[in-house]
């Protein structure tokens, strides 16, 4: 299976074919533009059959509140049932649908086809090598994600295993890192990003904000196993503060911000706060309370 490499998938650079699309009445190039209707342009390749990208083109009906993912079902349900992209929650949260529509890394789901004007041009996401159609291949994005240790790593391994209590934080330290957790590993900010397009082994915005997001909180104590992957070619100084990726994230995460406080947070050796606390296990309750008294029960179960 051959596969089309993710800078191709640039319409300039895409539109090598012009096809029409099946024959069904209403689609097609050179069909009348119907009242409340859109042209479709979208990007199709099928790794059994195409060694490029090709376009296709459908003339869609529109409805109020029809977003670019509505679009594409309806070409789907009524015009070709070939077409192939990815999509779960169709609210903005799962990160699937992500596109380069008219010429800008997007939510499909969330993105209202009424702002786009009568011609919208789908493509896959460009860095990304294509599976077919309109479905990236993620997996790069997801490898270098995992290579940044997203998730908290704490001295107190048994602690981990089998909590016994909350890890606390303050309103302040939360803070820290809460808009770095917004983000849905949907590589928009991957697709966006210039670094990525001249180097695919750059750690790139995603992986990078997720890096500090760990890093900067206070639960967290894995800095010494995280560093060798940043400090590296590939790493946070390859980043050269272009921007794109916090344009076109959907969830107002910042990466490039996120990088710059990790280039820091490298330059100072570390976080500039204290250790996460090693917890042990919670002493046994006690049947009197703190002034002494004796400690109410629970009544026994009923049933
Ligand atoms: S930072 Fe934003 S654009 Fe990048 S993967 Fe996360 S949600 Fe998507
Ligand atoms: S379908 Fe889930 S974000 Fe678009």
């Amino acid at each position: 299976m051959s596969r089309a490499s993710g800078s191709a998938a640039a319409p300039e650079r895409a539109a090598t074919v012009e096809q029409e699309a099946p024959s069904t009445p209403a689609a097609g190039k050179g069909t009348p533009k119907a009242a409340g209707s859109v042209t479709l342009r979208v990007a199709r390749f099928d790794p059994y059959r195409d060694t490029e990208l090709h376009w296709q083109t459908y003339q869609v009906p529109t409805v109020p509140g029809m977003t670019v993912l509505d679009a594409l079902f309806s070409v789907k349900e009524h015009q070709d049932g070939s077409l192939a992209f990815r999509s779960s929650c169709r609210m903005g949260v799962c990160g699937s649908c992500g596109m380069f529509i008219n010429g800008k890394p997007r939510l499909a789901c969330q993105t209202q086809v009424v702002e786009l004007g009568d011609t919208i041009e789908v493509a896959p996401l460009p860095n990304h090598d294509v599976i077919r159609d309109l479905v990236p291949d993620l997996t790069p994005t997801f490898e270098k994600h995992r290579a940044v240790k997203p998730y908290l790593i704490r001295q107190d391994g048994a602690e981990m295993e089998a909590p016994t209590r909350e890890f606390r934080q303050t309103p302040e330290e939360m803070e820290a890192y809460l808009q770095f957790a917004y983000c849905l590993k949907c590589s928009l900010c991957v697709a966006a990003c210039p670094t990525v397009a001249t180097d695919p082994h750059f750690l790139g915005p995603q992986a990078l904000a997720q890096a500090y997001r760990y890093t900067a909180d206070s639960r967290d104590g894995g800095w010494a196993e995280r560093l060798p992957v940043l400090d590296t070619t590939h790493g946070v100084y390859e980043c050269h503060l272009a921007g794109a990726c916090s344009e076109a994230c959907p969830k107002g995460v910042d990466p490039a911000f996120g990088i710059q406080l990790l280039k820091r947070t490298v330059v100072r050796g570390g976080p500039d706060r204290a250790p996460a606390p090693v917890m042990g296990p919670l002493p046994p309750p006690s049947d009197k309370t703190p002034d002494g008294k004796p400690r109410l029960q629970a009544p026994p179960p009923t049933v």
